[in-house]
């Protein structure tokens, strides 16, 4: 079998690299990658958003399974366009990932059905918005209704700072068209966790349980990130809890969607917040976590090509997924001044001194080869993944790996797993 992997970050290098163990797959491609992903995979010159220039490289190289990583292609639409094509596609519908891409959308799907998430209100009126604000009364969450790459959404503990949210969003559009509408939120408290399962639009199979650090600096603090770190399992998942998420958010959802006639097959990933009254959705996202799905593929022992065909021809009650025992844990070098403003073309040292690692592997995000060295070329540069017998050795072992890399400027936390190794894992 011939497998396109479409995006560039950790997230598609774990991929590619656990595609590539399939027994039935001959030929990875991935468009565009990176320098790691270089090692495992012919690079594909084609932007992630360019649906038709990747349908007619599909179709030219006759690939037989295309795997999307990253949400933007989901929702502008890539499955349709493929599907229209005859070209087997991993992934959501269009309508399937408003799920990620409209927080109006989704917010309303769970009202309806009566799934738990925090109170709320939509708004297409900037007044409007305001007016409810201070009804409600601080603490509060401000939300742009689309894609934001992650930053959209502002948690506010005054009036005053929610009305400047609000302002900034849709007076000020400082997310652009995402801020069309607002979703103004109930505060949540309790540990965030996060939820991944495949499902084929009727039976939902979760994945081993995950966690990740979205604060880029150290004890959760300092902005918000795309994600500094994960591991896998997440303790804070207990059995109860996982049986709870699945009858009560997961299922209803996928039923949800089906009922709306809604094609939804793919990864379904779900932010939730561990409340005092039980589990409730911060928000849904339509393809793998970054960097949760680094140490999810190091784990994973089923065939990850296997699992995805199960999806699109809808035969997820019949498979069985099997998993390393062991913990995994990945650690985010990122490049300075991440989540802000960075620079690029920093030289990487170390990475040959991995290369024999046999308990972990150092997966590659924003890397480009440069006259035959690797060089930094994003916010998030290097995911550092390991195994381990606990969450804490997985965690000691990926910093070891970690001691050996450096660059100039590059900054990770210290502290991966620490609420983990809190609960006592
Ligand atoms: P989202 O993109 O909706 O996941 O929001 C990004 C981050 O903001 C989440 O991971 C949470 O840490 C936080 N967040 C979002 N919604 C809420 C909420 N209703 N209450 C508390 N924190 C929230
Ligand atoms: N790590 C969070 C995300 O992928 O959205």
């Amino acid at each position: 079998m011939k497998v396109l992997v479409i995006g560039s970050g950790g997230r598609e290098h774990a991929l590619v690299w656990k595609i590539r163990q399939s027994p039935r797959v001959s030929h990875v491609l991935c468009a565009p990658g990176n320098a790691g992903i270089g090692e495992l995979a012919d690079l594909v010159s084609i932007a992630p958003d360019d649906i038709a220039a990747l349908a007619r490289f599909a179709r030219d190289e006759q690939v037989d399974l295309t795997v999307v990583g990253p949400e933007l292609p989901l929702t502008m639409g890539i499955v349709d366009e493929f599907q229209r094509q005859d070209l087997r596609i991993f992934g959501p519908s269009r309508d399937g990932a408003q799920l990620e891409g409209s927080k109006a959308f989704t917010k309303d799907l769970l009202r309806r059905h009566e799934i738990p998430t925090g109170f709320f209100s939509t708004f297409t009126d900037a007044d409007e918005a305001k007016r409810y604000i201070s009804e409600v009364g601080p603490p509060i969450v401000v939300k742009a209704d689309g894609l934001a790459a992650g930053k959209g959404v502002l948690i506010c503990t005054e009036v005053k700072e929610a009305h400047q949210a609000v302002d900034e969003i849709m007076v000020s559009r400082l997310f652009g068209d995402a801020g069309q509408r607002v979703v103004i939120e109930e505060f949540l408290e309790g540990e965030e966790v996060s939820f991944i399962a495949l499902t084929d639009g009727r039976t939902v199979v979760p994945l081993a349980s995950s966690q990740d650090h979205k604060r880029a600096f150290d004890g959760d603090s300092g902005p918000n990130t795309g994600g500094m770190g994960a591991y896998s399992p997440a303790p804070a998942m207990t059995a109860e809890l996982h049986d709870q998420v699945m009858r009560k958010i997961m299922q209803p959802v996928v039923d949800a969607l089906r009922a709306a006639k809604i094609d939804y097959r793919g990864v379904l990933y779900a932010g939730l917040m561990m409340t005092e009254a039980g589990p409730k959705v911060l928000e849904f996202n339509s393809r793998f976590g970054d960097p949760e799905c680094q140490p999810l593929m190091m784990r994973l022992r089923s065939d990850v090509v296997e699992l995805m065909e199960a999806c699109i021809d809808g035969r997820l009650d019949q498979v069985r997924v099997d998993w390393d025992p062991r913990a995994a844990a990945c650690v985010v070098l990122a490049a300075a001044g991440y989540p802000g403003n960075y620079e690029k073309g920093k030289v990487i040292r170390g990475l040959d001194g991995l290369r024999q690692w046999t308990t972990g592997f150092v997966f590659h995000a924003g890397t480009a080869q440069r006259g035959g060295q690797v060089v930094t070329n994003g916010g998030r540069v290097l995911g550092v993944t390991a195994l381990g017998t606990t969450v804490d050795d997985a965690v000691a072992e990926a910093y070891r790996g970690v001691a050996k890399i450096q660059w100039d400027g590059m900054h990770f936390r210290s502290d991966i797993g620490h609420r983990a190794i809190a609960h006592g894992s």
